[in-house]
């Protein structure tokens, strides 16, 4: 699902990301684990075309980055979701409507839209927030329709930085329990965090150690 082979990066003259090797396979859910300043974010916005390529090889779902151009990059999104902190749920359109819209930009039809809408709100306990705006909820429920949206296609692959940075524990814990059913279901992890006791709740996850752009170590 992701391939990388000597991947570096540098805003400017800075290298933030050193000659980074790995692979996640399909299925699987992996944790991006280090400090704030890691380098965790640049990785995921290579990952999902928002930076490109500058060093080393990388394919992501199937897509070779180093061939990848600006007319690709929809497509590439279309197959891999991202949730990050700072959750972008449109605020004048209800929970309904923000979950709906991957789904209208790829022409589902909409009986089946209904259908899948009803669901995830079922499975992320937002049925009864479905006709309210978003500008209204709480944060953590803001959270959960941003994953929502972002599941709602059964992505592939979900990126996702530091998706409980807003949250409390108990919401955390809650979140990682929703990130393992879809995992469950197909979708492959990869996640980013500075935080252990995220880690501590998922313990079949691979673990990829990021310090100062170096990739440290693997267990799990
Ligand atoms: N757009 C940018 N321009 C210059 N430096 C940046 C930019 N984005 C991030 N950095 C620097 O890259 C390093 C890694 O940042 P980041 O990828 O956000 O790490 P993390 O997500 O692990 O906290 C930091 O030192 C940060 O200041
Ligand atoms: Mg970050």
């Amino acid at each position: 699902m992701l391939n990388l082979r000597h991947v570096s990066y540098a805003f400017g003259t800075y290298w933030v990301l050193k000659n980074l090797s790995f692979q996640v396979e399909p299925g699987g859910f992996t944790f991006l684990f280090g400090p704030s300043g890691a380098g965790k974010t640049t990785l995921l916005r290579l990952l999902h075309g928002s930076l490109s390529l500058q060093r080393g090889a990388a394919s992501v779902a199937g897509f070779d980055l180093a061939s990848l151009n600006r007319r690709m990059v929809p497509r590439l999104r279309r197959t891999v979701s991202v949730v990050f902190q700072e959750f972008k749920v449109l605020p004048h359109k209800t929970v309904k409507e923000n979950i709906a819209l991957p789904m209208l930009v790829r022409g589902i039809p909409k009986a089946q839209m209904e259908r899948r809408t009803n669901a995830i709100c079922r499975v992320l306990r937002l049925e009864k927030r479905m006709h309210l705006a978003c500008r209204g909820l709480s944060g953590g429920e803001q959270q959960r329709v941003a994953i929502a949206r972002a599941v709602v296609t059964n992505p592939k692959l979900l990126l996702s930085d530091e998706p409980t940075g807003n949250l409390d524990e108990e919401l955390s814990t809650r979140l990682l329990e929703i990130f393992k059913q879809f995992n469950q279901f197909g979708t492959t992890i990869f996640l980013a965090t500075h935080n252990r006791r995220l880690i501590d709740l998922v313990p079949q996850a691979k673990v990829l150690v990021l310090d100062e752009g170096r990739l440290e170590q693997e267990c799990g």
